[in-house]
Order: C-alpha cells, then structure tokens, then sequence
C-alpha cells in the first residue's frame, strides 16, 4: 500500500431497503428537487417494508454493507396495513442479534419517510455515513466479501 492510499478516507457501504410508496419516492424528490445525497448509498425498491427479510438484511452485511437502512411509511401508512411494524419488529430483532455477535446496532436503521420528505430522506444518508465514518469499517479489507 503506497501512502496515497493509506490516506484515503474511509467511505462507508449503505444499502437501503426503502418502500414503493414512499421512501423510494423520497429519494427520487430529492434528486428531482437537486438536494445532493451522498453517493455511498444503493437503494433497493421493496413493494413494502414488511417484504424486508431479516436474511437481506444479514446477507448486505455479508456481502460488504457497512450499514443498511430499512426506510418505511409512517405509522399506519402502510398500505398493507402492517407491513411497517413488522419491519420494526424485525429490526429491533436484528439490532439484538447483532449486538450479541459483537457488531454494532447503530449500523442498522429504520426510519419512517414519506414520499415528500426527500430532504429527511437525505438527512438520514447523512447522518448514516458520519456515524458509520466514526464506527469505520464492518470488516476489513480483503476479507473475501463481495461489494455491494
Ligand atoms: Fe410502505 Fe408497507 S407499504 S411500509
């Protein structure tokens, strides 16, 4: 490793799970609307959040996520009903889980956003890669993961 690359700063991985009918809109009003968001996130459009298996979210992890975002309609917004309170269920499951196996919760995150709150979607990005920079990297480099 020549010093260049020792010097570079780290930039975390953030998958993103976001609903059909209203985060992934989020994300799309914020670009329609030019309110940069940081390029370290990849969104996956879900039908609902509730289709969010804990497997996905473990499987992102695996394959070199350094965070994963589940964003979901508001509280009885959901258009299934209850899809977004199962995802909650699910996360505080998972951030349980995690802990025990020594990885840190905060890499996991729900947050309820609407297809008009495209700069709170953009917020949340945000504050994702200034906590995910401070925790650094999930595992290290060149540990067999794949790039997400
Ligand atoms: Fe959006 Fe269920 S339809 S979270």
């Amino acid at each position: 490793m020549n010093e260049s690359e020792g010097d570079k700063e780290f930039e975390p991985k953030i998958l993103a799970f976001t609903c059909n009918w209203s985060s992934y809109s989020s994300a799309d009003q914020a670009g329609v609307s030019r309110i940069g968001y940081p390029p370290n996130v990849q969104i996956i459009r879900v039908m609902c959040s509730g289709r969010v298996d804990p497997l996905f979210v473990v499987d992102a992890f695996l394959n070199g996520a350094d965070g994963v975002l589940i964003a979901a309609c508001h509280p009885n917004y959901c258009r299934y009903d209850s899809g977004n309170r199962y995802a909650k269920t699910r996360t505080k499951f998972l951030k349980m889980l995690m802990e025990e196996v020594g990885i840190e919760p905060a890499r996991l995150r729900i947050e309820w956003i609407s297809a008009l709150e495209g700069r709170k979607f953009v917020e949340v990005i945000q504050e994702m890669v200034k906590e995910l920079k401070e925790l650094g990297p999930l595992l290290a480099e060149n540990d067999g993961r794949k790039s997400v």
